[in-house]
């Protein structure tokens, strides 16, 4: 998810870096803004570096409509710690600030506060009465915690943990995703197509884009069966790996058993893999040798088309989305593709733009519709577009 951390001025503020470390660790992007208070007892460096984005601080300084820009951008936006002063704020419609402005742009329902303040001052009618009112508009609370306060007292008003806020982001970003009730296929990688003990045929695919898009659908809550080609990436250390099934492959046929297998049981599949289209048609269970001869003849046979298997497979409430890497021609030949092989959508990436397609961790794409739909996205980084793909093909 985009996440923004708005930071207020109380002293839990000191606490803020590291949930951002936190959401950042889990997958997040993240963003952070803050009032001039809450400067007091975090600073700008802190929350730029931990983010790894500039701050927004200043409603004119860009001199630009950034809270409109930051609000489209946000999926969530986590108040952490939030003053008395701020639920008051938006209780009552004060838009006086970079942060305040930008919590009346944004939805309620896309809004999470953590409160924290002295006890009397989180006992008081007034605040209660805000709370309320916020709760009723939709905005989520993460209740302030009993215990030993910055005032010298003890009681409820302590800000929740930076785990715990994280902990109730993670279960507020799946609860409501459709996905969260289903399983989808994701191909991902290249395939090696074995000559001799030592030797196959592959191509340049890392698997970047398809463990992407299992990060994404995952993330939503999709439960994902990922079958991958040889790469170096790994699912473990994903925030969501509780989520993707992980089976290694090697060769295009034993993609398609593992692919033909599961998709039966699955709501949709993203085949994003480079397979081979053919493969020797004899394998050596040694290392050849040299031979002597000038030249040497492989004989080639056409590997099993997965996708077209799937799309023959396919049932009425199951989709089915394709890529399609192509170099000269991309609409006509990847919207062929899409009727051939009986598709929802296709995916189309060009070698011909600069920082897409195989290895790189950007990627540029086109999602045609089987309804005409079409859907660009401009370069961005590869988790970007695999969740623009993921809501382009499960609205
Ligand atoms: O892995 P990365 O380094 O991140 O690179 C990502 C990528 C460039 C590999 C990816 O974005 C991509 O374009 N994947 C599809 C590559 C490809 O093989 O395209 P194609 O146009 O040849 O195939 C069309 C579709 O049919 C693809 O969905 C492919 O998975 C599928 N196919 C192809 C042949 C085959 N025998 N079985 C298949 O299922």
């Amino acid at each position: 998810m985009n996440i923004v951390v708005g930071i207020t001025g109380g002293i839990a503020a000191y606490k803020a870096p590291e949930l951002v470390r936190l959401l950042v660790k889990a997958g997040h992007s993240v963003r952070c803004a803050a009032t001039e208070h809450a400067l007091q007892f975090t600073t700008r460096a802190t929350l730029e570096t931990v983010s790894a984005n500039p701050l927004y601080c200043d409603l004119f300084a860009s001199g630009r409509t950034e809270h409109i820009s930051l609000k489209d951008w946000a999926d969530l936006l986590v108040v952490a710690p939030a003053t008395a002063n701020i639920i008051g704020k938006v209780a009552g419609g004060i838009a006086d600030d970079a942060l305040s402005t930008l919590l009346l742009a944004m939805p309620p329902q896309h809004v999470l506060m953590a409160p924290a303040m002295n006890s009397q001052m989180w006992a008081h009618p007034a605040v209660q009465r805000n709370i309320e009112t916020l709760r009723s508009w939709g905005i989520a609370m993460v209740s302030p915690a009993d215990g030993e306060l910055a005032c010298g007292t003890t009681g409820p008003g302590r800000m929740s943990e930076p785990e715990e806020i994280a902990a109730c982001i993670a279960s507020l970003s799946t609860f409501h995703s459709p996905l969260s009730t289903q399983r989808w296929l994701v191909t991902a990688g290249p395939t090696y197509e074995r000559i001799d003990s030592v030797r196959f045929i592959g191509n340049y695919s890392s698997g970047k884009m398809g463990f992407a898009l299992a990060e994404a659908l995952a993330e939503q809550g999709a439960e994902v069966e990922l079958v991958t080609g040889p790469t170096s990436l790994s699912t473990l250390r994903s925030p969501f790996s509780a989520h993707i099934h992980e089976t290694r492959v090697e060769s295009a046929r034993e993609m398609y058993a593992a692919a033909t297998k599961v998709f039966p049981h699955c709501h949709g599949a993203i085949l994003s893999a480079a397979v081979a289209d053919y493969r020797p048609a004899e394998t050596a269970d040694h290392k050849l040798k040299k031979n002597g001869s000038e030249g040497m003849h492989l004989e080639l046979v056409q590997n099993p088309d997965i996708l077209a298997t799937l799309g023959g497979m396919k049932q009425e409430e199951q989709t089915l989305v394709g890529f399609a890497l192509e170099t000269d021609h991309e609409l006509e030949n990847a919207q062929g593709k899409l009727e051939r092989k009986n598709l929802d959508y296709i995916v189309l990436n060009s070698l011909r733009d600069k920082g897409a397609g195989f290895g790189v961790d950007t990627n540029k794409v086109t999602i045609l519709g089987r309804d005409g739909s079409r859907k660009e996205s401009p370069l961005l980084s590869k988790r970007e577009v695999a969740r623009m793909i993921i809501e382009a093909v499960t609205l």
